[in-house]
């Protein structure tokens, strides 16, 4: 079958330094990927495109890059399945949120300095063990997951956050300081811990589920930083505007079964905190000009007791 690949090219060594797309028609089959494709047209029709790739079977993460808009690895993309209906051409573009060096490479160079921050390594403390330590099988498979991760950078390319913010460590970071913070093995969580809780840390996640959306291995990255916060929280850290905002949030369903808008955004930002309140203030007019001001007296719901009987069920298994 004719494929149309339209590729996001950049030639570091040309005057302008600007990437434009460039299409290429290409004969494939029903089997094949689309790293079969960008191989072919490097092959037969341009050897100047530039890409990386290296088992073509999912395992060393390097074919990493954008397919319609989306981060996936190359080699286990087949081409059928992401071809428009409309016969429009399937576009190929670099990974994002990481500089790029020439077409569709990326420099990983950002990647691996946030990757290593977070210390991606076993830190026994100085208590040797005796003997061959064996971690309980449940606690090794409880991070079987997350062990997966190919290093590929899915994630990272299409983290909402890194888009705007630089100082993010990124869901790639993050899942790999669960993966060691959570190892029975470890004896380091508490400096981990007092590091992820700082800006850039497992705070700066906006939850949009783009990580676990894109990532080939089913690592999971968000949930992981979710836990993580949890981790943060129960070894005290309790004094960011997220850890705030999670106490308030589940304090105010305990006590009335849902929400007080009015002040969940006071209780996170702190009353103190001057900035933060003068730039509530906008909002607060916007809201009460659209009719959207939360009632100034909060009331409990009917239910509420049977909601706190659940946070409470669940507060006595912890
Ligand atoms: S070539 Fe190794 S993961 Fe795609």
């Amino acid at each position: 079958m004719e494929v149309i690949l339209k590729i996001q090219r950049f030639d570091p060594e040309s005057t302008d330094l600007v990437s434009h797309f460039q299409e290429y028609q290409v004969e494939l089959t029903e089997s094949s990927t689309v790293l079969d494709g960008l191989i072919k047209i490097r092959e037969e029709d341009d050897g100047t495109l530039s890409l990386r790739c290296s088992c073509r079977a999912a395992i060393c993460g390097s074919c990493a890059m954008r397919i319609n808009g989306e981060a996936g690895l190359a080699c286990n993309t087949k081409i059928i399945d992401v071809m428009p209906q409309d016969g429009s051409p399937i576009t190929i573009e670099p990974a994002g949120n990481l500089p790029v060096i020439k077409d569709l490479i990326v420099d990983f160079q950002p990647f691996w300095a946030k990757f290593k921050a977070v210390e991606p390594w076993l830190q026994p403390g100085d208590i040797q063990p005796e003997g061959e330590y064996i971690a309980p099988e449940e606690d090794m498979v409880h991070l079987a997951g997350v062990v997966s991760c190919i290093l590929c950078g899915a994630c990272v390319s299409d983290c909402t956050v890194l888009e705007v913010d630089d100082n993010f460590l990124g869901p790639a970071a993050l899942a790999k300081a669960y993966r060691f913070s959570r190892d029975p093995r470890d004896e380091s969580d508490a400096q981990r811990l007092a590091q992820l809780n700082k800006p850039g840390g497992v705070w700066d996640c906006t939850r949009c589920m783009k990580c676990v959306e894109v990532c080939p291995k089913g690592v999971d990255p968000m949930d992981r930083i979710m836990l993580l916060r949890e981790k943060v929280m129960d070894a005290g850290h309790n004094n960011t505007s997220g850890a705030r905002h999670a106490n308030a949030f589940a304090k105010f369903l305990k006590n009335s079964g849902w929400l007080d808008e009015l002040k969940l955004p006071i209780m996170s930002f702190g009353i103190f905190n001057i900035k933060a309140m003068i730039g509530l203030i906008p909002l607060g007019i916007k809201s009460q000009l659209t009719g959207k001001r939360p009632p100034i007296f909060h009331h409990k719901l009917s239910s509420a007791k049977e909601i706190k009987k659940i946070f409470e069920k669940v507060e006595s298994k912890k």
